[in-house]
């Protein structure tokens, strides 16, 4: 692949694929849950970073929640533009900051469709971070139309199996 753009060097710990065997799912309005998820953060030398985030049934390994999408950074800073499309319809825009090896993001804009079903999300909040070389950590908090301040939704660590 061609070599990773300069503006990208803050994210190069994101890239690769990873996979999450035991994701905890919780929210006040539904049943604990537990999931996996497949991640994979590539490039072609521009400078964003494309993702896809698959997630299936813990027990079934049925496909469930999944997002594709894009990870920019403001060249020469640390701020973060994630853009985002999700298969229940949404689609997100969230901006934050990289420091280290973790990033944190907020949703300023989530777009949905007219005929999405009830509760709306008004706000999604992630952290990623990398616990070691081979480890990543997403914790995802999220607020709706039906409960407000955000609230725990994700939270899965992924072990990296491929470059
Ligand atoms: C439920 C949003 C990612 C699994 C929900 C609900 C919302 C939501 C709004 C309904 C809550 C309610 O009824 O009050 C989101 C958003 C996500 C996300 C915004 C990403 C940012 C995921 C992922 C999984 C997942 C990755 C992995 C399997 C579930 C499950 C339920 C649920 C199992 C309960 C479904 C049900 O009871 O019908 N989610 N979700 N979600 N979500 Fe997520």
């Amino acid at each position: 692949s061609p070599p990773l753009h300069d503006a990208l060097k803050p994210l190069s710990w994101l890239l690769g694929t990873w996979r999450g065997e035991e994701g905890k799912g919780d929210y006040p309005t539904i049943k604990d849950f537990k999931y996996k998820e497949e991640v994979k953060f590539d490039h072609v030398g521009q400078p964003n970073l494309e993702f896809s985030f698959c997630s299936s049934h813990y027990e079934t390994g049925k496909p469930l929640h999944r997002e594709k999408g894009f990870l920019k950074i403001q060249p020469g800073t640390s701020h973060l533009a994630l853009v985002n499309t999700q298969n229940v319809g949404i689609v997100e825009l969230s901006e934050g900051e990289v420091k280290g090896q973790e990033i944190t993001l907020e949703s300023h804009t989530i777009g949905r469709m007219t005929f999405g079903k009830d509760p709306a999300v008004t706000k999604i909040q992630r952290t990623f971070r990398l616990v070691d070389a081979d480890t990543l950590e997403q914790v995802v908090h999220m607020e709706t139309s039906a409960t407000a301040p955000a609230q725990h939704h994700l939270s899965i660590q992924y072990k990296k199996v491929a470059l």
